[in-house]
């Protein structure tokens, strides 16, 4: 598969040079567009629509079908991975996640074990039927949740605001928190193989919950097992280059150490300076963000200022991949959306005009 018309994104992820910032936003394809709640509807609930590709495809399109993006992120759930290992994944009515079957004894920890990529088949087909659908236009980013971030869901059984039932775990028994990250793990290089094998052309690894833990611990706990992602996802396809983001959500003070793992670029939250943070990492990785989402429920004025900040924060280099600094809101407004994305292809190119 060759380089999309549009390969912003993959050059800013790679620090080559690019004529104008790239932008894409986390959640694009979500509640905040009545298009996606229309199709959520006929495909019955949020996990139908996750596993039916054809459903899938049409909402990973929708968002670039009114906003000039400079990517599309397979529409898929981090939490598609425990759910193949067995766990019974449900959305209960607006309270989030749950399983059915969360990790709570060490027999359940025992038996845990990789799953087969067929029990994802219907994953990597939709990776496959967007990929066709894009027809060459924008790249498409495949993704996974981090072996510790997977982990969180899989001890609390759901969403958490003190993980602590992780906690117990990882200060009595670290040794069975230890088994579930290395099987997660494996189970997401294996993941991430197949996405790109389909057709994924840069792959991003969310570690949403890292940022709750000590530096010892998140050294520990997440970027080790991060690292053996970075080491085990197989970063080129048909000679071409698949850039690979790490995220950890509150995980700024780790920059250096997230950029020695070898990883293209490090996804952002607001609270870093994008400046400082260009400063501590140099041109050694890409960086991807950071603007605070609630920047959007504020006036357009406002959005277009903030955007000029951002892209003004990060400075005339070329290796920044502007985004929210996490997921969108549902009750973001569409023109906001409108003004932050023209805002950044617009300034960006001017900033490189100077
Ligand atoms: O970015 C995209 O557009 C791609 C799709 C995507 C979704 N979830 C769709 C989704 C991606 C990349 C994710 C990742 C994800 N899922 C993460 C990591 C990123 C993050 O947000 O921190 C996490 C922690 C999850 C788990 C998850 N899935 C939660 C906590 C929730 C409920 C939160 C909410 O907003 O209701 C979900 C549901 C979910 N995943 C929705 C979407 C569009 C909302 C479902 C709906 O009601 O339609």
């Amino acid at each position: 598969m060759s380089r999309p018309t549009n390969d912003t994104l993959l050059r800013a992820l790679l620090r080559e040079p690019t004529d104008y910032t790239p932008v894409w936003l986390m959640r694009q394809a979500g509640r905040y567009l009545p298009e996606y709640r229309e199709t959520r509807a006929r495909a019955g609930s949020f996990l139908d629509l996750c596993k039916n590709p054809g459903f899938a495809t049409e909402v990973t399109l929708q968002p670039l079908a009114r906003f000039p993006l400079d990517a599309a992120i397979l529409f898929s759930d981090i939490l598609t991975v425990p759910d193949a290992m067995g766990l019974g994944l449900y959305f209960a009515d607006g309270e989030g996640p749950r399983f059915e079957r969360p990790l709570r004894t060490e027999a359940a920890i025992r038996e845990l074990s990789v799953p087969g990529m067929e029990s994802l088949q219907y994953v990597f087909d939709g990776v496959s039927e967007i990929s066709k659908a894009l027809k060459g236009s924008v790249p498409l980013i495949g993704f996974s949740g981090s072996p510790f971030t997977l982990a969180c869901y899989m001890i609390e059984g759901g969403g958490s605001d003190d993980f602590r039932n992780v906690k117990a775990l990882m200060y009595s028994r670290p040794d069975l928190l230890h088994r579930i990250l290395d099987i997660n793990a494996q189970t997401v290089v294996k993941y991430l193989n197949a996405q790109i094998e389909r057709g994924a052309q840069a792959v991003m690894v969310f570690d949403t919950w890292g940022g709750a833990l000590s530096t010892h611990a998140y050294r520990e706990f997440s970027l080790r097992y991060m690292q053996q992602i970075v080491d085990g996802v197989t970063r080129t396809r048909d000679g071409e280059m698949v850039p690979l983001v790490l995220f950890t959500k509150g995980g700024g003070q780790w920059l250096e150490d997230i950029a020695q793992t070898g990883c293209d670029a490090a996804g952002l939250d607001w609270a870093t300076d994008l400046g400082v943070a260009r400063a501590r990492v140099g041109h050694r990785i890409g960086l991807q963000g950071n603007i605070d989402p609630g920047v959007l429920m504020g006036s357009p004025q406002g959005v277009e200022a903030e955007v000029k900040r951002v892209l003004e924060d990060f400075g005339p280099h070329y290796g920044h991949v502007f985004n929210l600094g996490h997921g969108i809101s549902q009750h973001a407004p569409h023109d906001n959306v409108r003004v932050l994305v023209s805002t950044v292809h617009e300034h960006s190119r001017r900033m490189r005009a100077e």
